[in-house]
């Protein structure tokens, strides 16, 4: 059991994260703006504070003494905010708050980056190497968000530097996050329902028709918080589904929305994601355990005919 404290648990992430780690015996500490009624935080210790403020993220730490930290607080959205108050808020939080977990002793630090990083979806193109992308695959961002995730990821080597491997670091790049009433019709984080993605795939299509169920990345921020004394520090994870959030194979619809994709796409039939979750199930053991196809109701019987199932799995 560990004492971990959550930056913006109460977000859409946070709150399934804080309640599924809860859930998993560790005494959490959500710090978010305000204190939250959701359902998922009832009982759960919260703390409301402005994490930009001046010593904020010091006073909150100092005060709830964590084993370790999980910082989501950030504006989330590409594009939601002017350029320059993405990269501020996100870039300043990071150094603050995962700067105040290091020099206040906490033992393990975990980041929420982005699969932004890679910069897909540029206006001047991109064309992907190999698909699917993993984390080798090299950050090319194209916004200020894109970059300040990259940068959030920098600053767990530069803190490294600081402390050396006494504190472990880790980050991870959550796909397109679907939290368990979203499923049931909730709007998804950029307000259409996960039905309505999938019925316009040009929705998901600047996410690389990428997802995960929340659950799935809670139960990984567990797996990765008890794994961290015994991986190389400072690894980054991308935390994706085992499939795409799409009806049809990425190998056809890639390149139809992302020119110049034609060729690393055709690796991606059947119902192949295009990010990789390879690392976090050889490093750590992790895999997702939802599925759209289960939670919508569609999974198909498997046919005799071979086209159809490799259309399947
Ligand atoms: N949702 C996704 O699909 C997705 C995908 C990739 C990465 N991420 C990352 O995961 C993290 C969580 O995302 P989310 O979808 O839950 O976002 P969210 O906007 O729902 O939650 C973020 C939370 O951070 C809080 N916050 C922001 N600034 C703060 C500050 N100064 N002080 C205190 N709290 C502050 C907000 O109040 C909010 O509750 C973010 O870092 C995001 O960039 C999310």
């Amino acid at each position: 059991m560990s004492r971990i404290l959550v930056t913006g648990g109460a977000g859409r992430l946070g709150r399934t994260l804080v309640a599924g780690l809860a859930a998993a015996g560790h005494d959490l500490v959500s710090v978010d703006r305000q204190v939250s009624d959701a359902p998922e935080l009832a009982g759960v210790e919260q703390v409301a504070a402005d994490l930009g403020a001046p010593g904020a993220a010091a006073d909150a730490i100092a005060q709830a003494r964590p084993d370790a930290l999980i910082h989501l607080a950030a504006i989330a959205v590409p594009f939601s905010a002017p350029e320059d108050v993405i990269m501020r808020a996100n870039a300043g939080l990071a150094v603050s708050v995962m700067g105040a977990a290091a020099a206040a002793g906490v033992g393990r630090i975990v980041a929420a980056s982005s699969p932004t990083v890679l910069g897909y979806g540029a206006p001047t193109g991109w064309t992907p190497e190999r698909l699917p992308l993993d984390e080798d695959t090299p950050p090319l961002p194209w916004n200020a968000y894109a970059l300040s995730k990259l940068i959030i990821e920098q600053s767990i080597g530069m803190l490294r530097r600081q402390t050396g491997d006494a504190v472990r670091y880790a980050a991870f790049r959550p796909c397109y996050v679907i939290a368990p009433e979203e499923w049931a019709g909730a709007p998804t984080q950029q307000g259409h329902t996960v039905r309505e993605r999938l019925d316009d795939p040009a929705l998901s299509a600047p996410a690389l028709f990428n997802y995960v169920d929340a659950r799935d990345v809670s139960r990984f921020a567990d797996t990765l918080l008890a794994a961290m004394g015994d991986i190389p520090n400072g690894e980054v994870f991308f935390v994706g589904a085992d499939d795409a959030l799409a009806r049809e194979p990425l190998c056809e619809l890639l390149p139809r929305f992302h020119p110049g994709t034609a060729r690393a796409a055709a690796e991606l039939t059947g119902t192949a994601p295009a990010f990789s979750n390879a690392k976090a199930r050889r490093l750590l053991g992790w895999s997702p355990q939802h599925a759209w196809r289960d939670e919508l109701g569609e999974r198909v019987a498997v046919s005799a005919s071979p086209r159809q199932e490799n259309r399947l799995d």
